[in-house]
């Protein structure tokens, strides 16, 4: 994560006595990427982060992808999604996929049990509704709009408010997800052309804590899932230092750089992960040179899959393709893609797009899971020809 954080109480000096106020011993745990040689934190435990009481073998209902075939551009519509009480962990249906992500949504109602993915960093993106995050750093506060960057092997459950389900995207990774490097400096303070800063960012603020014995925590691994059971309650750290944790950034926090002609989608970019990038499409005001075209030339991006989540306003070059709030486009390598028809003619002289849009560019192909097979619009591929052959 970007830069420093200090939340709780810590020692003086790291590596060092830290005593409770009854006189016993906080167990300090180092959590750390890239074996000791990257970003880390250090967490301070009223009890031992390393005392389980069973493991066990958790039912994992998810189900492989399959290969995008045959190859086309693919319109999926989360909408048409349906959830039972779900929750934000168990409940996740799986988009896409591929080595490098999973790509998944859920509407979540209820809590989420305690959980945490080993296999990599998580990213979510809340299109609606609001909750809490709540980590053994603390809790997160979030809403629509909101990308929260969950840390490999950070224990959290999501609570949702009352009310709207909490709809979000998860990219699972199987590395580290953040800021674009050409955004940081060496010491990995954001530099004055990033579209965003560290004014932006928000991380657990205060300890949670919480109290309990025999507490199951469901872990993502490589080869599965996996129940824990803790001893006592995972959130019991009373202060953590360091640059690894979870933080949040609001879509609305992202500002556009614009220019007289078409800027390409790198800078849209909000975050890069192993072999994939996400951005994002804010409202702005589009290229002002007299006889700019503001929607984007028709493109073909030969070595990276193209995934488009449309959250808000309505995106000009897909207008009359179908494409709504809460839609899923897939432009993979192999096809070109490019505005809808007439949608050039209709940008000429726009001055401002009202649109929001989450985008993931994987460098491996993505397969198709049984969420996007259960919402697939069949009729999109051919919406540029407007007409399928006889
Ligand atoms: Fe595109």
């Amino acid at each position: 994560m970007p830069y420093y954080r200090q939340v709780g109480e810590i020692p003086r000096k790291r590596h060092t006595q830290f005593r409770t106020p009854e006189g016993g011993l906080y167990a300090e745990e180092l959590m750390g990427v890239e074996g000791f040689s990257s970003d880390s934190a250090l967490l301070y435990h009223r009890h031992l982060p390393t005392a389980i009481v069973d493991s066990q073998t958790a039912d994992d209902q998810r189900r492989g992808t399959e290969p995008n075939l045959p190859l086309k551009p693919r319109h999926f519509k989360t909408p048409d999604l349906t959830w039972d009480n779900a929750d934000a962990v168990t409940g996740r249906r799986v988009l896409f996929g591929n080595a490098d992500v999973v790509i998944a949504f859920v509407a979540a109602t209820a809590p989420s049990p305690l959980y945490r993915n080993a296999t990599g960093d998580e990213l979510l993106y809340v299109q609606t509704g609001s909750g809490v995050v709540e980590t053994i750093y603390g809790a997160l506060p979030v809403g629509d709009g909101d990308y929260v960057v969950i840390p490999t092997s950070c224990t959290y459950r999501v609570v949702p408010t009352a009310g709207e389900p909490m709809r979000i995207l998860v990219l699972e990774a199987t590395g580290h997800i953040g800021p674009p490097k050409r955004y940081l400096s060496a010491k990995g303070q954001f530099l004055e052309h990033s579209p965003y800063c560290e004014r932006d960012v928000r991380g657990p603020s205060e300890p949670l804590l919480a109290d309990g014995e025999d507490v199951d925590v469901l872990v993502r691994h490589r080869a599965g899932l996996t129940r824990f059971t803790y001893a006592n309650h995972p959130f019991d750290v009373v202060g953590w230092d360091g640059c690894l944790y979870p933080w949040a950034f609001n879509v609305r926090d992202f500002e556009p750089i614009t220019g007289r002609l078409h800027q390409p989608p790198p800078v849209h970019q909000t975050f890069e992960g192993p072999n994939f990038v996400v951005c994002s499409f804010c409202p702005r005001k589009v290229d002002y040179h007299p006889l700019s075209i503001p929607v984007p030339y028709n493109h073909a991006n030969v070595d990276s899959d193209e995934l488009m989540f449309y959250v808000g306003g309505n995106y000009e070059a897909r207008k009359g393709s179908g494409i709504g709030i809460g839609s899923l486009s897939l432009h993979p390598a192999g096809c070109t893609h490019g505005p809808q028809p007439g949608a050039v003619e209709a940008s000429l002289g726009a001055d401002f797009f009202d649109e929001t849009a989450v985008m993931v560019d994987t460098f491996r192909p993505l397969e198709l899971g049984e969420a996007a097979q259960a919402c697939e619009d069949d009729a999109y591929a051919w919406t540029w020809a407007r007409r399928q052959r006889a």
